[in-house]
């Protein structure tokens, strides 16, 4: 190869250095606006996260107000919120009795409408009611599972529809079953309301180390006695609410079935049925995940 040739290759090489430096720079200048516009995204992610929060807390409190009129709802000191929530606990347990003793008189003494209208009312009643304390609960710093606080909404809903289902040959088919259920659920209340209710005494008694020479492991070991006694009791409720959903399906496709009631609250069953079984065992599998020795000591 020549001088000259070698020259100009090398004069060709340096041109395209010189390009490719050109390229590098304006690749890096590209590179710090990404960098920066990323680092904008994210803060603006942050904000609007920031922003949507403030609003969701706003809005409840917004909700409450809306009920309970310009009240503080804020409790300030432990012993006030163990004891609302010890009211709570009360009212749902009272609440339960009521509605247990109604299910079982309109399913075995009174096959009247307006009886079974009082009951359903006194359903949207209580759940609109438990909706109300529960927020209260949450704002108060509770870690009651998101969930529970909407099957409570759902069930208001249902019960709502429930009341507006008009009496005839569809209606009646479904009754007895629902009536049943009734009974049933407030039974499984009553056994939530002991594991609850022992939930909280221990809880405080740990706190406070004045009432019981309770220890974490003896709670623990309570809970999961208690857990795994209500459990099945629980499990067995949530088919039954798929069964629920099922008959409502199936009555839904029947050529008299004429109300819209039938098709929406065999939605609103499978729902339901749908959110507690897959809560219950994400609770059950967080609590396995938080203790796993213990679990293993129980067996
Ligand atoms: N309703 C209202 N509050 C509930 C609740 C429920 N179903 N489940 C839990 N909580 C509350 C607890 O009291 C506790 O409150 P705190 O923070 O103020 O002390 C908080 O939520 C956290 O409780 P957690 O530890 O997650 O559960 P737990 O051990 O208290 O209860 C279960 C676990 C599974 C027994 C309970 O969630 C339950 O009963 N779920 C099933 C409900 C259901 O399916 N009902 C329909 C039956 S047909």
């Amino acid at each position: 190869m020549s001088l000259q040739r070698c020259q100009t290759e090398w004069g060709e090489i340096d041109q395209e250095y010189q390009q490719l430096q050109e390229t590098h720079k304006v690749y890096r200048q590209k590179l710090d606006e990404l960098t920066n516009l990323q680092a904008t995204c994210s803060s603006a992610i942050s904000k609007q996260r920031k922003g949507l929060k403030d609003l969701r807390h706003s809005l409840r409190k917004l909700y409450l107000n809306l009920v309970l009129g310009n009240v503080n709802v804020t409790l300030l000191s432990n012993q006030a919120k163990f004891a609302y929530k010890d009211e709570y606990e009360k009212f749902k347990l009272c609440m339960t009795i009521i509605l247990m003793f109604a299910a079982i008189t309109c399913l075995f003494l009174f096959n009247y409408r307006v009886t079974d209208e009082i009951f359903n009312f006194l359903l949207v009643w209580y759940y609109c009611t438990l909706t109300i304390r529960e927020s209260i609960l949450m704002s108060n710093g509770s870690r009651i599972k998101g969930w529970w606080v909407s099957h409570h909404y759902v069930s208001t809903f249902l019960s709502g529809v429930m009341l507006t289902w008009p009496e005839g040959s569809m209606y009646q088919m479904f009754r007895s079953q629902f009536l049943a259920f009734s009974i049933y659920q407030s039974f499984v209340q009553f056994l939530q309301y002991y594991y609850q209710s022992g939930c909280l005494y221990r809880l405080r008694a740990l706190g406070e180390r004045n009432q019981l020479d309770l220890t974490v492991e003896g709670f623990q070991s309570w809970m999961w006695r208690g857990l795994t006694f209500l459990l099945p009791f629980l499990f067995f409720g949530h088919f039954w609410q798929l069964y629920n959903a099922l008959t409502l399906f199936r009555l839904a496709g029947h050529k008299d079935c004429k109300e819209w009631q039938v098709f929406m609250l065999a939605l609103t069953f499978l729902v339901l049925f749908l959110g507690n079984f897959l809560t219950t065992l994400k609770v059950v599998r967080q609590k396995v995940q938080e203790n796993p020795e213990k679990v293993q000591k129980q067996e």
